[in-house]
């Protein structure tokens, strides 16, 4: 075993302590639930680790693609510098809508901007004015990751930190994709990565795997 099997009960023990629940997040997740929006948010461990990490690089700008309901848009925001600001990417606008809702509730308007448009052209439009971001998060459709990936470079600085998430796909990672579409995008996503010369990379066993690329 390389590394601890995370069950319910550890895990509760990690956010019990690390992350703990808030009203703001709980009310945001029931919400999202009573709309019958999927609820697909990152973890808790997640997204504290993406605080910290904004926090740790001392980030002012930082990209979303797939904002959902804004779960881990607001801790991203949180965790860049006063004055810093998050671009968040949302193609459904009722998911956008009550991402703003809880934006402002967590007293995060002036640091936020919802994208409600498809993510390839919010980059490209980025890229054409020429953005660059210290942190760029990626959790949206997974056969667009390459193209999100490849992208994101573009949108980079010396440093800048790319996460991706889901990239060991509920631990199906390893098997053969078949025809499963998704499963074959992760796949290629990280042999990507993991053999990129202009980054330097880690798949990390957090909630449903993330890659994390430091910008070379
Ligand atoms: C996994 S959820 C994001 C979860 C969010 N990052 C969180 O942890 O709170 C993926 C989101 O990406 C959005 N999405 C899917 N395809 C997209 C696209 N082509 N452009 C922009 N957003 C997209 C979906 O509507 C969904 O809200």
């Amino acid at each position: 075993m390389k590394s601890v099997n995370i069950n319910e009960q550890i895990y509760n023990y990690i956010v019990d302590r690390f992350a703990p629940d808030e009203t703001l997040l709980t009310d945001l997740i029931a919400e999202t639930e009573k709309l019958e929006i999927p609820l697909i948010h990152i973890s808790r461990d997640q997204a504290k680790f993406i605080y910290l990490t904004a926090k740790m690089m001392n980030a002012s700008n930082a990209l979303e693609i797939g904002t959902l309901t804004g779960f881990s848009g607001i801790h991203i925001a949180r965790g860049l510098n006063d004055g810093g600001k998050l671009v968040t990417v949302e193609l459904e606008k009722k998911h956008a809508d009550i991402a703003a809702k809880y934006f402002e509730k967590a007293g995060l308007r002036d640091k936020v901007e919802i994208m409600n448009m498809p993510a390839l052209d919010a980059m490209k439009k980025l890229v054409s004015e020429n953005k660059k971001f210290d942190l760029i998060f990626i959790d949206a459709d997974k056969t667009s990751y390459p193209g999100y990936y490849e992208n994101a470079i573009k949108l980079s600085h010396k440093g800048t930190v790319i996460i991706l998430d889901n990239m060991l796909k509920s631990g199906r990672v390893i098997e053969d994709a078949g025809d499963d579409a998704d499963l074959k995008a992760i796949q290629f996503t990280n042999d990507l990565i993991s053999k990129d010369e202009r980054t330097e990379s880690i798949l990390m066993t957090i909630g449903d795997g993330f890659t994390l690329s430091v910008v070379k």
